[in-house]
């Protein structure tokens, strides 16, 4: 398991807990591998119930960029660790709760299409900036996310790659709820908790049945992504957007 990621469990509950709070929990890909770790142990350890991700002040900063600018130095066709991260989390059997305070970038967006119960902190700021870094959506949100909040809203989001709050990803329906700042985590544990104590065999089930009929789309959805995503990475206009980051931060 990543440094960075931590895996705590409070009685039937895993809490998988992103913990780079100095790069605002940007994802490394130890830190992919960490969660994907993580979820399958989980998958598989009748103890485990409920699964809840979550990050401390910030949910996370999305992927980190050094390793979007590193891209070129790895085979085109190499699957990529955030790709089976989102394998994990998608295929994953019981029910996830994403607990989300400050920012929530990129991924860290677009995760949560695939989280069953998403507690947001009203201030949070979401955003999915894949065409200000010159690239094109990922993790099936090219699809899901004109099916959750209407293509009106999502055309906005992915094309222009504007913030916003956890109180509007609430009333556009990507969020469950959104809470004030200090009660996410409370509010997420509560929900989780009640998760958990119900049959599992029957919440495994409710879940398979909810995601059944888009399962073949999401795939064929996250192919494509994964393909264009992977050939936008090593353009120049990214790889542009990259440097200019990095560049105004170093
Ligand atoms: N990759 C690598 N490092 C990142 C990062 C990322 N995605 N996001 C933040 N960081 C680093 C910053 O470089 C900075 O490092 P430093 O202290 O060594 O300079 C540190 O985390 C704190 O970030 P900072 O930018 O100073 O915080 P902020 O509050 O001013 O802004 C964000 C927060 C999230 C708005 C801003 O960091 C940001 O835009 N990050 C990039 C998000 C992004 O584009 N992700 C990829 C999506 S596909």
């Amino acid at each position: 398991m990543s440094e960075h990621v931590l895996a705590t469990r409070e009685a039937a509950l895993l809490i998988i807990r992103l913990n780079r709070p100095e790069k605002k929990n940007a994802l490394t890909r130890a830190m992919y591998h960490g969660m994907a770790e993580a979820l399958a142990g989980a998958a598989t350890d009748e103890s485990v119930r409920v699964v809840m991700l979550a990050g401390g002040m910030d949910f996370t900063a999305g992927n980190d960029i050094t390793d979007f600018a590193t891209a070129g130095e790895r085979p085109a066709n190499e699957p990529g660790a955030a790709f089976a991260f989102l394998e994990a989390l998608v295929d994953f059997p019981k029910p996830v709760i994403a607990a989300v305070r400050g920012h929530a970038v990129g991924i860290g967006t677009t995760l949560l299409l695939h989280c069953d119960v998403v507690v947001a902190s009203e201030t949070a700021r979401l955003q999915m900036p894949f065409s200000r870094l010159a690239l094109v959506p990922e993790a099936g949100s090219s699809l899901l996310l004109p099916a959750r909040v209407g293509p009106a809203k999502a055309n906005w989001w992915l094309l222009s790659g504007v913030g916003f709050s956890g109180a509007e990803a609430a009333q556009a329906g990507l969020a469950t709820r959104a809470v004030p700042d200090h009660e996410v985590e409370p509010a997420a544990m509560e929900m989780a908790h009640a998760l958990a104590a119900l049959p599992p065999g029957s919440l495994a089930e409710s879940k398979r049945l909810i995601r059944a009929p888009h399962a073949a789309a999401l795939k064929q959805a996250m192919d494509a992504e994964r393909l264009a995503f992977g050939e936008r990475l090593r353009t120049a206009e990214a790889q542009a957007a990259f440097a200019g980051f990095l560049k105004k931060k170093g």
